[in-house]
């Protein structure tokens, strides 16, 4: 049924994901050491009032160019990762050396936002998305997407709002939702090898996709084989005209 089928690897993508091929590539990968040692900048009590200290490893440029080379073969169309401003141009950059067409950077702003502000200035960082093609029909026809994201005033998740203990992080749904239905058709098989606590898994199941995703901490992936396995088919939040779109079946070049 749609929506129904998702399936979570444990460990490292690069152990365990070598035979998985996707339609849709949809990742919040690790930003930064900037934006993470931004966050081990914060006191505890600005910690506590927002979020959790980031537990696993920043990403380097190297990660990001590892993971462009293993995962645009393996995926026919979009390819969607949220980021920081430092690593944003190594993706753009990697994304068109591995043949895509790679637009430039979109912002993303979430109303409300104050993580990563010391009291000095504006917040210290700045949430990127970037997005690339292939440089084929149907994907060059695929139609106007937004320049930008800006999320609704009080968008949080029902799954981050009512969690007041804060185990859970991860992306807000809104977002995820809205990538997954700008960037994909229904029924296509979305992956995200960096799925974190499963916010792009669940995008994924509620706009009628399918799901594969991996995460190396053992927590982490525990919450969200969890979260998939609580999460089903809604009707789309948005574009609803996309839903009628028929699925693109294209063969791996
Ligand atoms: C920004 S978080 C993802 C959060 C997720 N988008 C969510 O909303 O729940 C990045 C995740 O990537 C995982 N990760 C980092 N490198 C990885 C790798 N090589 N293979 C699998 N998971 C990895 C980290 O453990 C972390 O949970």
């Amino acid at each position: 049924m749609r929506g129904d089928h998702w399936e979570m690897l444990h460990g490292r993508y690069q152990d365990v994901m070598n035979d998985v091929t996707c339609d849709a590539w949809i990742g919040d990968t690790p930003y930064s050491s900037t934006t993470h040692s931004g966050h081990d900048a914060m006191t505890e009590s600005d910690n506590a009032k927002m979020r959790r200290a980031i537990t696993y490893p920043a990403w380097t440029p190297d990660d990001v160019r590892e993971c462009v080379s293993f995962w645009s073969p393996r995926t026919r169309g979009w390819f969607v990762t949220i980021t920081d401003d430092v690593l944003a141009p190594h993706w753009r950059a990697a994304l068109a050396d591995a043949g895509r067409y790679a637009f430039s950077p979109l912002a993303y702003v979430v109303h409300g936002s104050r993580f990563r502000m010391a009291g000095d200035g504006p917040a210290q960082w700045s949430l990127w998305i970037v997005v690339a093609r292939p440089k084929r029909e149907p994907y060059s026809k695929w139609g106007a997407l937004p320049g930008a994201y800006v999320q609704p005033a009080g968008e949080l998740s029902g799954h981050r709002a009512g969690d007041h203990k804060r185990e859970i992080g991860g992306k807000d749904d809104w977002i995820m939702r809205r990538l997954v239905a700008d960037y994909s058709r229904p029924d296509d098989v979305v992956c995200d090898p960096c799925a974190g606590w499963g916010t792009t898994g669940a995008a994924a199941l509620r706009e009628g996709r399918s799901f594969i995703g991996s995460e190396s901490r053992e927590s982490a992936f525990a919450v969200s084989c969890k979260r998939l396995s609580e999460t089903s088919f809604q009707p789309s939040l948005f574009n609803p005209s996309k839903a009628k779109q028929a699925k693109i079946t294209l063969d791996l070049p």
